[in-house]
């Protein structure tokens, strides 16, 4: 039996990805990238460094990751832009990361987080084993497992932890917290060969369309981007070659797509799969690519209408869960008041 949870999860409409935004609402926030030294996430920082946010990258490439950073410092003359050594594999260093983040960050908060470092699929093949002369296989290697799933694990726990702890200021422009989740059309789709990849970039749809359901109660807002091959560092000379004759999409097409994710505050639950630019008629129907007069897009929304039919589980679970928040009632929206009023103060007294 299906039913309808569009309301409760507090789920906003389908993305009209032709409609313009406005990236007014990204001045003064501070936002951390994991893996941001490269690819998409300096994509991100670029872009949204200059709509006038803070960038705090985290990656394992120092050296790119620094100079990038010393790129944004001088185009937007905002000192405040930061560099700092993170790899998302390891728990402590994450933890430090974001730590760190906030107590670097202007404005004393995180504002958004975007779970983006990522490789591709590295080390022995799981679907070949290799030493098949030995009595035993040796164990598979899960480095890019421990990237792409468990790393961007640890950065939602952690963004879902620090997020919330961020306390806004009256004269703050549209207060947001959003954690913005990088999956691949790899998530979607079996990715032939490389399973680990696949299984990773499928778990990160699992915990989006997951933790969307309820994340609304702390105030985050979750969404995923989905991009198909694109012309990043990633994609190795081999991948170039296997993607001959097809094409691959625009860096700028997932960059734009990300950006109305960061710059719409009203955009929830949602995801985007990226690819190359395609013509449609006005009717969604595709034309040939030299089609005149068309719309020409790169992104379109997936699993537009799953919310509306939802299991009966998952309905009843997310119901408990507003019976909670309501049962709080105003008791608990002033406390929460008190606290916010008083943290300063307490703050103050700690030392
Ligand atoms: N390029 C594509 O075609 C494509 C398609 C779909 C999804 N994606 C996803 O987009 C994200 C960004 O990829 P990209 O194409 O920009 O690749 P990229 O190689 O240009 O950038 C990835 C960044 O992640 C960093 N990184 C790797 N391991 C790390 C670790 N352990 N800790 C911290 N940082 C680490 C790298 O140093 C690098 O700066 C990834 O999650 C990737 O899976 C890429």
């Amino acid at each position: 039996m299906s039913k309808n949870i569009v309301g409760l999860a507090r789920q906003s409409p389908p993305i009209d990805t032709e409609a313009p935004y406005d990236t007014a609402s990204l001045q003064g926030k501070t936002i951390a990238i994991t893996g941001g030294a490269s690819g998409f996430g300096a994509g991100f920082a670029r872009r949204w460094a200059g709509y006038g946010a803070t960038i705090i990258i985290g990656d394992i490439d120092s050296t790119q990751g620094k100079a990038l950073v010393e790129e944004l410092r001088k185009e937007t003359r905002n000192a405040s832009h930061q560099f700092l050594y993170c790899d998302v594999t390891l728990w402590q260093s994450q933890v430090d990361f974001f730590r760190r983040a906030v107590e670097l960050s202007p404005n004393g908060r995180l504002d958004q987080v975007v779970a983006n470092a990522g490789i591709e699929e590295s080390g022995t093949k799981f679907n070949e084993p290799h030493h098949l002369d030995q009595d035993e296989p040796p164990e598979p290697q899960w480095r890019t497992i421990d990237v792409n799933l468990k790393g961007v694990l640890y950065t939602a726990h952690l963004a879902l932890f620090w997020l919330p702890r961020s306390s806004y200021n009256s004269s703050d422009f549209k207060p947001d917290r959003h954690l913005l989740l990088i999956g691949s059309v790899a998530s979607l789709i079996p990715f032939a060969g490389h399973i680990q990849y696949s299984i990773a970039k499928h778990g990160v749809l699992g915990l989006f369309r997951s933790l969307r359901a309820t994340s609304f109660q702390h105030g985050i807002r979750v969404n995923l981007l989905l991009p198909y091959f694109m012309d990043t560092p990633m994609i190795s000379p081999v991948g170039r070659a296997f993607l001959a004759g097809i094409g691959m999409g625009k860096h700028e097409d997932v960059v734009d797509a990300a950006s109305r994710f960061a710059a719409d505050t009203s955009i929830r639950g949602r995801a985007l799969a990226v690819g190359p630019r395609v013509r449609l008629d006005d009717d969604g129907h595709l034309l040939p690519p030299n089609a005149q007069q068309a719309n020409e897009i790169s992104s379109f929304e997936v699993f537009a209408h799953d919310f509306e039919e939802v299991e009966a589980y998952t309905l009843r679970y997310v119901k408990i869960l507003n019976a909670v928040e309501a049962g709080r009632g105003y008791i608990g929206w002033a406390g929460d008041i008190v606290k916010a009023v008083c943290s300063p103060f307490l703050a103050w007294l700690k030392g």
